[in-house]
């Protein structure tokens, strides 16, 4: 009887070490980042540069730029793995009528980028926000017009 509550004892230690360790590489990306502080920073300083930008700052003459922080930042979180919820709307529908060409959006990539190099963020873990958000590259850039 002990060694069987024993076993279990330890096979569920084993369980919850799995679950931790999987955790743990999920939330990775995230604690690199430097959890919520360090993301709300990356956001903050990327927007600053995005709106001294001549290439892009005309796009964001209308918009509320504290709600857009707080929806990249929410954003940025949850695609780390970090424990938040996205509040905002869906890329496509969001970006579509905005007439985003590719150049721009590489504009907007690298001011993420020099965002992050201020910080000191390690470029291994500048490249995995990237690859998070390439992929969202086909919802934000309109498609080219088709010539007549
Ligand atoms: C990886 C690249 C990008 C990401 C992750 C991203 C993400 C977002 C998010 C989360 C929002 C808020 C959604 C909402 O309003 O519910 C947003 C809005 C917006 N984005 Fe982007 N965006 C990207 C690229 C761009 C680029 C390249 C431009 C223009 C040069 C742009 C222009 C805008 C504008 C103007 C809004 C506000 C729209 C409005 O207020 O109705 N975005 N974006």
């Amino acid at each position: 009887m002990k060694l069987r509550h024993t076993a279990m004892t330890v096979s569920l230690m084993l369980a919850c070490a799995g679950q931790a360790q999987a955790q743990a590489a999920q939330d990775s990306l995230f604690q690199a980042l430097g959890n919520e502080p360090g993301i709300s920073q990356i956001v903050d300083e990327m927007l600053a540069l995005v709106l001294q930008d001549e290439r892009i700052k005309a796009s964001f003459k209308e918009t509320n730029m504290p709600r857009l922080a707080k929806l990249l930042k929410e954003q940025f979180c949850v695609i780390s793995g970090g424990p938040c919820q996205y509040t905002g709307d869906d890329m496509k529908l969001v970006h579509e009528n905005l007439g985003i060409n590719a150049a721009q959006f590489y504009a907007l990539a690298e001011d993420l980028q020099i965002a992050m190099d201020k910080l000191d963020i390690a470029s291994s873990t500048q490249n995995k926000l990237m690859a998070k958000l390439a992929p969202m590259k086909k919802d934000i850039v309109s498609p080219k017009p088709k010539p007549p």
